[in-house]
């Protein structure tokens, strides 16, 4: 017979293959703080390791974090049709996903 530790190694094996297949679905952080540092961070302050944001006035990606009405799927929308002063920004929506995980992780 088979036992259960048989069973759950073999479940998390396909759950480990399921994720590796499948990189688009999950929203990565750390690929996020680089596309913030890319496309956001002329304006905004995005990470703690950043030099200079030029709008010193503008929300911080923590203040924005910390901000009660944060969510990530709030931003994921506000990132799809972006405000109307930042130039245009050709992200995908997995970019977009990913941004908007790494924002949320600055909360913690
Ligand atoms: C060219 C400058 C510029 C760039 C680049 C820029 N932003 Fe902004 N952002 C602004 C300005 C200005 C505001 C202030 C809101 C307004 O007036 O539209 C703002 C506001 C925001 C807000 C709303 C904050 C709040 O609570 O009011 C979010 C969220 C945001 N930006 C996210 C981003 C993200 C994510 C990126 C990169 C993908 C980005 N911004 C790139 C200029 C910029």
């Amino acid at each position: 017979m088979t036992g259960w530790n048989t069973l759950k190694r073999t479940g998390f094996a396909a759950l480990i293959t399921a994720a590796a297949a499948s990189p688009g679905f999950a929203a990565n952080a750390g690929q996020g703080k680089e596309l913030a540092l890319q496309w956001c961070s002329t304006c905004h302050l995005v990470s703690n390791d950043q030099d200079t944001a030029s709008g010193a006035s503008l929300p911080s990606f923590f203040d924005i974090a910390r901000d009660p009405g944060f969510s990530e799927d709030g931003l994921k929308t506000f990132l799809a049709d972006p405000h109307p002063k930042m130039p245009n920004m050709t992200l995908s929506n997995g970019e977009i996903a990913d941004i908007a995980r790494y924002i949320s992780s600055l909360s913690e």
